[in-house]
C-alpha cells in the first residue's frame, strides 16, 4: 500500500514535470524563430509587438492561436509542446495573462 502510494507520487511528479512548460526554451525558440521578422516591423529588439498600447492579443487562447499563426507563416512545423513552450514564455514575460 505504501509502495503504491510512492510510485503515485513519483509518476504525479514525472506529469507535471512534463507539463510544465519549459520558458529556456521557450525564449530560445522565440529568438532563433521569432525576433527577426518583428524587429523588421516594429525596430527595436522587436518586443514592442508584444507591448504596444493597440496589440491585439488580449487572452491566452487568442496568443496561442497568434503564435500558430506566425509559426504557419515560417512554414515550420513545431511540435505542439514546444508552440506551448514559446506561448508560456511571451505569457510570462510580456502578457501575464491568467487564463
Ligand atoms: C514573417 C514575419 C513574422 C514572423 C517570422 C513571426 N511573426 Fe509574429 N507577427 C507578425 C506580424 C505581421 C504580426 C501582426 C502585426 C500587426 O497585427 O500589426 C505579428 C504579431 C505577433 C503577435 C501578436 C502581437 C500583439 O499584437 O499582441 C504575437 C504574439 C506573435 N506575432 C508571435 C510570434 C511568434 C511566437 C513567432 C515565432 C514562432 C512569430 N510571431 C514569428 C509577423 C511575424
Amino acid at each position: 500500500m505504501k509502495q503504491q502510494l510512492s510510485i503515485a507520487l513519483i509518476l504525479t511528479s514525472l506529469a507535471s514535470t512534463t507539463l510544465a512548460a519549459d520558458l529556456k526554451r521557450g525564449k530560445s525558440l522565440h529568438d532563433e524563430n521569432c525576433v527577426e521578422c518583428h524587429v523588421s516591423i516594429q525596430g527595436g529588439d522587436g518586443s514592442g509587438i508584444y507591448t504596444r498600447p493597440d496589440r491585439r492579443i488580449d487572452s491566452l487562447p487568442a496568443l496561442s492561436s497568434q503564435v500558430n499563426r506566425c509559426k504557419n507563416s515560417m512554414g515550420v512545423s513545431w511540435p505542439q509542446d514546444q508552440i506551448d513552450d514559446v506561448v508560456a514564455y511571451l505569457n510570462n514575460s510580456y502578457y501575464k495573462f491568467t487564463e
